[in-house]
């Protein structure tokens, strides 16, 4: 895929704020401060496209770029963020579950989860919940760049061990946004998930 246009289209918190001109969508799901919207400007070639932080909970809507005037990255509130309210964070699971659940445009779903560590709980139960959702879904491994490359192989086993990735809707891809590990190859699924 060679990228001819990027730009940001609209922030949602509810239905009625989605685009309505019928693209394609791909969304982004993790944990807060994985880097999903580092992976949005890496892969758009955009500096700061996405607006990225140190600190997490940087993204708190649902934040629509279009593509090629073909298709939308959606970038979604990261999960996962002790330092915000219950209340918050619940209205955050309604956002993306509403999102989720309901939006007949979307194809696929990137989820991100630190390539450093053991996947946790909310990174299972999101991997579950997408399964449930019975979508194609892209686990990518971020910030590998702080990994060593011998000790790749042991990420993705460490992954394996938590995630049921043998089945035929998932890709396993290890990625980072500092060395642009991979790049091609996390378009290269978006554009099979247009093509399907
Ligand atoms: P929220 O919007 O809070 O959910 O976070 P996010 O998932 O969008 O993370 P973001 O892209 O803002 O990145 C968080 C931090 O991780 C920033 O300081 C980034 O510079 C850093 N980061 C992102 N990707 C990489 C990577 O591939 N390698 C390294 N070393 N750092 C990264
Ligand atoms: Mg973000």
């Amino acid at each position: 895929m060679i990228i001819k246009q990027s730009d940001f289209a609209v922030s949602a918190v509810k239905a009625s704020q989605y685009p309505q001109d019928g693209l394609d969508e791909i969304a982004l799901a993790g944990r807060s401060n994985v880097g999903k919207s580092s992976l949005i400007n890496t892969i758009l070639q955009r500096k700061n496209l996405a607006r990225t932080s140190s600190s997490p909970g940087k993204t708190q809507t649902l934040n629509f770029y279009r593509v090629n005037d073909n298709f939308y990255l959606v970038d979604v509130p990261g999960y996962g963020y002790a330092k915000v309210s219950k209340k918050q964070r619940e209205e955050f699971g309604e956002m993306i579950q509403d999102y989720l659940e309901t939006r007949a445009y979307l194809k696929g779903l990137i989820l991100l989860i630190d390539g450093r560590h053991e996947p946790t709980a909310d990174d299972i139960a999101m991997y579950d919940y997408a399964q449930y959702l019975n979508l194609p879904i892209l686990v990518v491994a971020t910030k590998m760049d702080k990994i060593k490359k011998n000790a790749f192989n042991k990420t993705e086993a460490t992954f394996r061990k938590h995630l049921d990735m043998n089945k035929d809707n998932v890709t396993f891809i290890p990625f980072s946004s500092e060395t642009k590990l991979n790049v091609e190859k996390v378009k290269d699924w978006i554009q099979d998930r247009l093509d399907e």
